[in-house]
């Protein structure tokens, strides 16, 4: 089976649903979150206040080269929020594989990361304001980067599954 990569804003349900859909296919689950932190030996806040945004940029962009060299099918990975963003890194994603964006609202987000302390872009109050800020950036670069949008306020991540699962299974992407 082709690969499965989850793109989405911080909160949107990547890791679950990633977790989730390779379970129900039998597949092995990527986060590049933690793949970067196992290889690195270190958090991802750490990486952000010890070497700074740039570094934890490249090393995504890395992680990405790898997983393309060493899985050519049948993985499921989620992706940190902002990886989709850097040009190179949206021609790496498509060729891994079949990209989803899982798409949320911001009251849905807000609702998701507040109490989060463990993401560095939206430490220091104003949730809100921080999230509407990046997703203003980011919205326009998670659509035109999808082969499929999955809407997921209101929604278990059961349904997300259910709903991918019925669109590889239908042929409507993955192919
Ligand atoms: C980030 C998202 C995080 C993590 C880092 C930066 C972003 O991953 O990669 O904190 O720029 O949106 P999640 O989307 O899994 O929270």
């Amino acid at each position: 089976m082709k690969n499965i990569i989850l793109i989405g804003f911080m909160g949107s349900g990547k890791s679950t649903i990633g977790r989730k859909l390779s379970e129900k296919y039998g597949l092995k689950h990527i986060d590049t979150d933690w793949y970067i932190e196992k290889e690195q030996n270190m958090k991802i806040s750490d990486i952000f206040s010890k070497k700074g945004e740039e570094y934890f940029r490249n090393l995504e962009t890395e992680c990405i080269k790898k997983l393309i060299d060493r899985y050519k099918d049948n993985i499921v990975v989620s992706v940190g929020g902002g990886l989709p963003v850097k040009d190179v890194n949206r021609k790496l994603l498509h060729t891994l594989g079949t990209v989803v964006y899982l798409k949320a609202e911001v009251s849905t987000l807000e609702n998701r990361l507040s109490g989060d302390n463990k993401r560095p872009l939206l430490k220091g109050g104003d949730l809100h304001g921080k999230i509407i800020s990046l997703m203003e950036k980011r919205q326009a670069i998670y659509e035109q980067t999808s082969d499929l949008i999955v809407k997921t306020d209101g929604l278990q991540c059961i349904d997300v599954v259910k709903i991918i699962k019925e669109e590889i299974d239908n042929e409507n992407i993955g192919n």
